[in-house]
């Protein structure tokens, strides 16, 4: 299956900036192996939209969506609005959300609903934190946190890109190796196919410092179908590594 390398910027950035590195990104590309798309913060999707405008490489994704149509939710950024700005993707579940903005896996099943209901490809975030995995917690953790979404879902997986990010390896340096990576991602590829065949064709990403060193091996394995990349995103140079790592 063709691989997909997801830029997380996180909330770093500014015009000036998102500019020199989409440019970077723009003129380094040729053609790519894998889908690549970049996720800027929501005040800046028109702006990199724009800046995307022409070339089809890379595709724009948004860092979260809300789990409510419209309405009186101050603060929050529906998914049609997304779409108006040309988002393909919507990173759904992040842990930094469900640890700092309290999202439930109830709540994370209503928005990838919402982002399915527009046309837009959520992106699920599930990982274990350092004490669980340290329980032998982690695929109870990690099965939990997709079967909410599952369930919701059941018509619409195939649709859907799950992204494994050990809570502990997010922004640390501590990656996972490619063993243990390779582990949890066919721990999730077995529930989806359980779901449907469709299911299983679904893309798993890793994420959790992953960079321009470690890449090829994390994507050699069998079961890790991408990478969603937070620190080594924001730097051209090692992004366009991580991509030529999908050849
Ligand atoms: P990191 O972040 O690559 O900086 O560890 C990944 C993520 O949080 O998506």
């Amino acid at each position: 299956m063709r691989k997909l390398i997801a830029g997380n910027w996180k909330m770093n950035g500014s015009l000036a900036a998102n500019e020199a590195l989409v440019r970077a990104l723009l003129a380094g590309l040729g053609q790519p192996a894998c889908d690549v798309a970049v996720c800027p913060p929501a005040a800046y999707l028109a702006q990199v939209q724009q800046l995307l405008a022409g070339g089809a490489a890379v595709a724009l994704g948004a860092q979260d969506v809300s789990e409510h149509e419209g309405g009186a939710y101050t603060g929050n950024v529906s998914a049609a609005m997304l779409r108006d700005f040309g988002v393909r993707y919507a990173i759904v579940g992040h842990s930094e959300r469900r640890q700092y903005q309290g999202e439930t896996d109830l709540q994370v099943a209503r928005k990838v609903q919402r982002a399915l209901a527009t046309g837009i490809s959520p992106i699920v975030c599930v990982g274990e934190t350092l004490a669980e995995r340290e329980q032998g917690l982690t695929e109870f953790i990690v099965r939990r946190q997709l079967s909410a979404v599952m369930a919701l879902n059941a018509a619409r997986l195939a649709d859907i890109v799950v992204a494994y990010e050990p809570v502990w390896a997010i922004g640390t340096g501590q990656t996972a190796t490619p063993e243990q990576a390779q582990q949890v991602h066919a721990a999730l590829r077995a529930q989806l196919k359980a779901a449907s065949a469709a299911a299983a064709g679904v893309r798993i990403l890793y994420g959790g410092s992953m960079n321009a060193a470690n890449a090829a091996t994390l994507l050699a394995q069998p079961d890790i179908d991408g990478g969603l990349i937070g620190g080594a995103a924001l730097k051209a140079a090692d992004f366009l590594t991580i991509v030529g790592a999908c050849a």
